[in-house]
């Protein structure tokens, strides 16, 4: 007996060695860590159960049936972050560039198939060179095992793709489907066609990291929601981040309790709101003076910077954030920043988190480029998934709400549950400027003194519309509270709409604009 275990540990010792101990130094030597030492920091000490450890492959063509390794390049199982569920796939670059083969993929689908049985998130640590270039078509269908999983799990489970590597061509529609990527700066790529075939059709000479390293997708592309500076970094961030989630969508995220006061107000808020409607501020500083301890998850930061998302707490209870920057194109909606905030709330919909939404937009962007670029359609997501969405809504206007735009960023008309303003709020067709422009055009001209005319025009408009209390005398604001109470008024309305249940009309789903 004692001969058979010890022969049990040394299967285990040669599939923990993956593809060797010079391929391991030399993915050290990268800055990288292996498959396994990944997993192990990413989960609770000693909670790792792995499955599949003596998967082999089947391929027999190019002398594959002698080039076997046990685990055949993914670690599969699961274990606990922070006591919760959670199961995860690790992609080993040691063995045969962690390239993705039938036997692969079936130990990937299999984790995924228990984690919607179970009702847990998926994690993937993505690091391979692709299909497994000599099984050929059985690597493309086992691609297509996991892409119709990943499709079946959407709205069911979270699910979080970690990029530690190459990732390219068809491989990157896994991680494309899941809800968050993160990436990790100058060792993970992700791209449809490399540099070389970029080079042949487009003639453009553009390197990995260029075309879809970190910085390309945090900032160009948006494809990744944030990129972290190593290995470690990421791994120890990523368990941060799947704190704020609920494990599926039938259950609620978990409170996490906090030492900050429910009914703390912040005196330097009713300053906030610079005295002249043209000068920006910083709508984070309002975020982080508002949320629970000033803890602010920030996701895709350096990515359509005109509007902010991210995970924060109220009272322990995860909320999604959405905000209008004024820093950044003064706050206004184009293409990447509806899209980006689209996506978000109809991933805090699908998982049972309220969203509060912050708003000063003076409109949709302008321009020839916005609207060759379909800012009609895009724009149109955003409306789409706020209407959608039937978790607690609620709405703070700090300032401008004009136009389609005051409609979008949850308004009450869109079913939003709380709509408050601050006294600085205006909620109006569009800038007065603008206004008086086009609805005195024909009194301008005739005018005697067209500016003097303009100005009282101006301020007439103002007194009207630059202002909340014409919304709020229709019902369009439930209150205009002073911005010192943010937090105490935020939370109060959050437990009140918790229990918020909405059915839609029965049908198999939406045309959300694509
Ligand atoms: C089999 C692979 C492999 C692959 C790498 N290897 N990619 N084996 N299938 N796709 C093996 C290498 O032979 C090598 O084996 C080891 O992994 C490490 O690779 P290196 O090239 O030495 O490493 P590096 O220099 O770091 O380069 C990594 C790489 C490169 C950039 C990923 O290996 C590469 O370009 N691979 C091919 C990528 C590719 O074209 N994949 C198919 C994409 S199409 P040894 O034994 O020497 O250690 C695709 C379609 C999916 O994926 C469609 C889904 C719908």
């Amino acid at each position: 007996m004692h001969e058979i275990i010890q022969e049990l540990e040394r299967k285990r010792e040669l599939a923990r060695l993956g593809g060797g101990q010079k391929r391991i130094d030399a993915q050290h030597a990268k800055g990288k860590l292996t498959a396994r030492e990944r997993i192990e920091l990413l989960l609770d000490d000693g909670t790792f159960e792995e499955w599949d450890m003596f998967k082999e492959h089947r391929c027999t063509d190019f002398g594959m049936a002698d080039n076997k390794v046990p685990s055949d390049g993914v670690v599969t199982g699961y274990g606990t972050i922070n006591g919760r569920m959670v199961f995860v796939f690790s992609q080993d670059f040691t063995v045969f560039g962690g390239a993705l083969s039938e036997a692969h993929a079936e130990k990937i689908c299999k984790i995924m198939d228990k984690a919607m049985q179970v009702g847990a998130p998926v994690i993937g640590l993505n690091d391979s060179g692709g299909a497994r270039i000599q099984e050929g078509v059985a690597a493309l269908g086992g691609y297509a095992e996991v892409f119709q999983r990943n499709v079946m799990a959407s709205g069911v489970i979270p699910q979080i793709s970690l990029i530690m590597g190459p990732c390219a061509g068809g491989a990157v529609y896994s991680p494309a489907m899941t809800d968050f990527i993160f990436m990790v700066k100058d060792s993970s790529y992700m791209f449809v066609t490399g540099p070389e075939v970029v080079k042949t059709v487009t003639h453009e000479e553009v390197t990995a990291e260029e075309l879809g390293g970190a910085t390309t997708h945090t900032t160009k592309s948006g494809v990744a929601d944030l990129a972290f500076e190593n290995d470690v970094e990421a791994l120890i961030l990523l368990r941060r981040f799947f704190n704020y989630l609920p494990q599926n969508n039938r259950e609620k995220p978990p409170i996490r309790p906090t030492t900050d006061p429910a009914d703390r107000i912040d005196m330097s808020l009713d300053t906030l709101v610079p005295d002249n409607p043209n000068k920006p501020y910083d709508i984070k500083e309002l975020i982080v003076k508002v949320v629970d301890e000033g803890d602010f998850f920030e996701l895709q930061p350096d990515h359509a910077k005109n509007i902010v998302i991210g995970f924060a707490r109220m009272e322990g209870q995860t909320v999604g954030i959405v905000a209008n920057q004024p820093m950044v194109l003064a706050g206004c909606l184009d293409i990447k920043s509806s899209i980006k905030a689209g996506r978000f709330v109809r991933f805090c919909d699908a998982f049972n988190i309220p969203i509060i939404t912050f708003v000063d937009v003076p409109g949709f962007m302008p321009g020839t480029a916005q609207e060759y670029g379909g800012i009609i359609k895009h724009g149109a997501k955003l409306l789409y998934a706020y209407a959608e969405a039937t978790v607690p809504k609620l709405t703070v206007i700090t300032r401008k709400a004009y136009g389609g735009a005051y409609d979008v960023m949850s308004s009450k008309h869109i079913r939003a549950d709380f709509n408050v303003a601050w006294p600085t709020a205006e909620v109006a067709v569009m800038g007065h400027d603008g206004a008086v422009n086009i609805i005195f055009r024909h009194e301008l001209e005739r005018a005697a003194d067209p500016e003097a005319r303009r100005a009282e025009l101006i301020e007439d408009y103002k007194e009207r519309f630059a202002n909340p209390y014409t919304a709020a005398e229709r019902g369009y604001v439930d209150d205009v509270i002073e911005p010192r109470r943010t937090r105490p008024v935020l939370i109060d309305a959050l437990e009140t709409t918790l229990t918020k249940r909405v059915a839609g009309p029965k049908r198999k789903h939406g045309n959300i604009p694509l």
